[in-house]
């Protein structure tokens, strides 16, 4: 029985305190602290159990080592922005609990994805004989525990993966993000990338496509190539891998708005001058958009994200899609969140579950894949994510 301190009160966390508090016996304490102490007593509220909640700036250390050392918790759960990665590492690092996040650091005036800023810590968590998971998410996240899982029991080598994310859902909103519309449109407008023979290929934004036959009546969708976080710690941790690529769907709606933001400057991310004061048209524009919470009772439909994955199993070749489908109205009844910010909750909590009863352990710095996946994948069919698996023959 533990204590858990969350950081950031969007709309992941509003999925990980609703599952935390769903399993007292593991998580017997929560505490949960943002920029903003009224977004997290909003959560509190939904809640059949109390927590404690606080206000916290997560760029500052001092603040934070001061939060860690008043509750004493057994590890902290980061799901505030990338932005803010590395000062809450430092301040676990400096207080020795553990810590796990669901998204790689970035700095704010340059939008790349890459673990190296966090892997530099990997000795100074080693040292201080603390934990800390990256990427627990469901992209990443659970698509690193699929791709372990996969090797794990059905490949003796796996030479092709492509992480596929449809979104098959509506807010019937003319232009909304699913989740952080600051972080989510670095990604989406960033050139894509992909891994083929030990190399990295750049290719422009969202210019290659192909339709994907989704399972389970969602049917044929374009799904659009992108760089995605995961890719670098996949080939690196398993490294037959000969070829890796992201995909994800987006509507010819959010593509025509977003080519439009772009054209006229608002997805920038470098300062301009506007009547006389410093602005940053992209957090200009989030401003505008509609919270991603908001659109929690608006968004119908599925998702579907899965592995597509090749490679030999005693010399034959096998092909192989395992996948978790996720309907928004059901998520929304559960925790009032939509399925994104679900699909990436519930892992943030396995996650945190697997650290803290030991099932997950080591010091230092981790990815997703380099623990045994079958804890986890049980936990997924559990707490509200099942998978299934396809064997596709030709
Ligand atoms: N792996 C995956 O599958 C996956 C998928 C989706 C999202 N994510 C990640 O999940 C994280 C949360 O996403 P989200 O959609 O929940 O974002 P969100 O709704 O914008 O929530 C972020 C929260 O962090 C708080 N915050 C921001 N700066 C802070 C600071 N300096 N100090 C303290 N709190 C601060 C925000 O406070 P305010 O409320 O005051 O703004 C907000 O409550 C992001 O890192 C995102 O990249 C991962």
């Amino acid at each position: 029985m533990s204590k858990v301190l969350i950081i950031g009160a969007g709309g992941v966390s509003q999925v990980v305190v609703h599952k935390c508090a769903q399993i007292p016996e593991v998580f017997k304490d929560i505490v949960l602290a943002s920029r903003n102490e009224e977004k997290c007593k909003k959560i509190a509220s939904q809640l059949n159990r109390p927590i404690t909640t606080a206000q916290v700036d997560a760029e500052n250390v001092p603040q934070l080592v001061a939060l860690i050392k008043k509750h004493k918790p057994d590890m902290l759960i980061n799901v505030a922005l990338p932005y803010q990665d590395l000062t809450i590492m430092d301040a676990c690092l400096e207080t020795g609990i553990n810590y796990l996040d669901t998204a790689n650091y970035e700095p704010k005036d340059e939008a790349k994805f890459c673990y190296k800023w966090q892997w530099d810590y990997i000795d100074k968590f080693k040292e201080k004989g603390i934990m800390a998971l990256l990427g627990s998410g469901f992209d990443p996240g659970v698509t690193n525990v699929y791709t372990a899982y996969a090797l794990k029991h059905h490949f003796d080598e796996i030479h092709e993966l492509d992480i596929i994310d449809c979104n098959a859902g509506s807010h019937g909103q003319p232009f909304a993000t699913n989740f952080n519309p600051e972080i989510n449109i670095r990604e989406v407008s960033a050139r894509g990338k992909y891994y083929v023979n030990g190399e990295w290929k750049e290719t422009d934004p969202l210019s290659v496509n192909k339709i994907y036959d989704f399972p389970e009546g969602i049917g044929p969708m374009k799904i659009y190539l992108m760089y995605h976080e995961e890719l670098e710690s996949l080939v690196k941790h398993i490294p037959t891998i000969k070829r890796a690529r992201f995909w994800m769907t987006f509507s010819d709606n959010y593509l025509n708005h977003l080519k439009v933001l772009e054209n006229v400057g608002m997805t920038r991310i470098d300062p301009v001058i506007y009547n006389g004061q410093e602005i940053i048209p992209l957090q200009f524009l989030k401003a505008l958009l509609p919270d991603p919470a908001s659109l929690g009772p608006l968004t119908k439909g599925r998702t579907c994200i899965g592995c597509l994955i090749k490679g030999i199993k005693e010399r034959k070749e096998v092909e192989y899609f395992v996948y978790n489908i996720c309907d928004h109205e059901a998520a929304y009844k559960e925790v009032q969140s939509q399925a994104i910010s679900y699909t990436t909750g519930v892992p943030a909590m396995i996650g945190a579950k697997m650290m803290l009863t030991g099932k997950w352990k080591g010091n230092g710095v981790f990815n997703m894949e380099q623990f045994d996946p079958d804890p986890f994948m049980d936990d997924l069919n559990k707490y509200g994510l099942p998978w299934k698996e396809i064997f596709i023959t030709t």
